[in-house]
C-alpha cells in the first residue's frame, strides 16, 4: 500500500470514529429531556456555533458586493451634487465625464504617483502614514486627524473644459460626523451644490442636510471673500437675497443650531489652509 494511500484510509477510520461519537452524542442529547440543563446548555451553544458562522460567512461573501455598492453610491452622490444624476441613469458611464485627480493638500499640488481609483481619503485620515493630527486650536471641523492628499473631481465637458470641481468634505455635528460633496464652478468661489452621503444627526432636525429643498439653497452661494477667507456660513431665520453679505449666507436649519454649526465649520476648514486652499488658490491662480 502506498504511503497517500495509507494516509488516506487512516483518515477515513478517524472520520468513522468521529462521526459515530458525534452521533451517540447527537442520540444521548435527544434522550435528555428538555428542560435539562446540559440540553439547554448545548441548543444554545450549537445554535450561538451556526449562527456566527453564517453571519461571518455572509459578511466575508458579500463584501464584495458590499464595496461595489459602496462605490456606486458615492458616484451616484458625486454626479447629484453638480445636478447630473437621474433615476435610472447609467450611473458609471455618466462618471466617466468626471476626472479623478489626487491633491497634495499642503502643496496644493496634483500628486500624480498615488492612483487616484484606489486611493481612500476617509481610510487615509485614519492612517498615521498617511495623515497628520489637526491641532485642537485649529480643528473646528472636529476632524481630529487630516489626510495629507485629498481626492478631488474635475466634471469636464467633451472639449475638455472645466465645468465644476468637487470636493469631499466632512466634519462633527450634533451626534456624528457628516460626509459630503461640496461642488464649486471653476471660478472656485461660486457654489454649485453640496450634499451629505453619510451622517447620523436627527431625522427631521439636523438630519434635514440632506433635504434637497434645504441643499437647493446653497446653489450660487459664494466661499470666499475678497480677502480670499472662507466665509460662506449658516445663519439663523431667512436669509434675504437683498441683505448686505446675503452671498456668503445659508439659512440655518431650524432647531439644529449645533449641526448648523457644524456645516459653517467643516466649511470654514476644508476651503481654509488646512483644506483644499493652498489647491484651489494654485488651481484658480487668483484666490
Ligand atoms: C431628541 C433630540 C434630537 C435633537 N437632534 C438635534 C440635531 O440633530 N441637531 C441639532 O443641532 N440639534 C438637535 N437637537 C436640539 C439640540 O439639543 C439643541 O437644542 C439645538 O441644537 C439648539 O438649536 P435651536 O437654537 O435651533 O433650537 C435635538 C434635541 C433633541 C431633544
Amino acid at each position: 500500500m502506498s504511503e497517500n494511500t495509507q494516509a488516506t484510509s487512516q483518515l477515513a477510520e478517524k472520520w468513522q470514529v468521529w462521526r459515530a461519537k458525534a452521533e451517540a452524542y447527537y442520540q444521548r442529547l435527544l434522550s435528555l429531556p428538555n428542560d435539562s440543563f446540559e440540553k439547554t446548555l448545548a441548543v444554545a451553544f450549537w445554535l450561538c456555533l451556526i449562527c456566527a458562522v453564517v453571519v461571518s460567512f455572509a459578511a466575508v461573501a458579500l463584501k464584495p458586493l458590499q464595496e461595489a455598492n459602496k462605490a456606486a453610491d458615492m458616484k451616484r452622490n458625486i454626479l447629484e451634487v453638480v445636478g447630473l444624476y437621474e433615476p435610472g441613469m447609467d450611473v458609471d458611464a455618466a462618471f466617466k465625464q468626471f476626472e479623478i485627480k489626487v491633491v497634495d493638500l499642503k502643496r496644493g499640488d496634483f500628486v500624480e504617483d498615488i492612483d487616484p481609483n484606489t486611493y481612500d481619503m476617509r481610510k487615509a485620515a485614519r492612517d498615521p502614514k498617511l495623515s497628520a493630527p489637526v491641532p485642537k486650536e485649529r480643528d473646528i471641523a472636529q476632524v481630529k486627524r487630516k489626510p495629507k492628499y485629498a481626492t478631488v473631481y474635475l466634471l469636464k465637458d467633451e472639449n475638455g473644459e472645466l465645468k465644476a470641481i468637487v470636493l469631499p468634505v466632512w466634519g462633527y455635528g450634533l451626534w456624528s460626523t457628516m460626509y459630503g460633496f461640496l461642488a464649486l464652478e471653476p471660478d472656485c468661489n461660486t457654489v454649485i451644490g453640496i450634499n451629505f452621503y453619510d451622517q447620523g444627526e436627527t431625522p427631521g432636525l439636523g438630519g434635514e442636510v440632506v433635504n434637497p429643498a434645504w441643499r437647493a439653497l446653497w446653489k450660487g452661494k459664494k466661499v470666499y471673500d475678497e480677502s480670499g477667507q472662507p466665509v460662506l456660513r449658516l445663519v439663523k431665520g431667512n436669509v434675504s437675497p437683498d441683505q448686505p453679505g446675503a452671498e456668503y449666507m445659508v439659512d440655518a436649519l431650524a432647531g439644529a443650531t449645533l449641526t448648523s454649526n457644524g456645516v459653517s465649520n467643516l466649511i470654514r476648514f476644508w476651503l481654509g489652509e488646512d483644506g483644499y486652499k493652498p489647491f484651489l488658490d494654485k488651481f484658480c491662480g487668483k484666490l
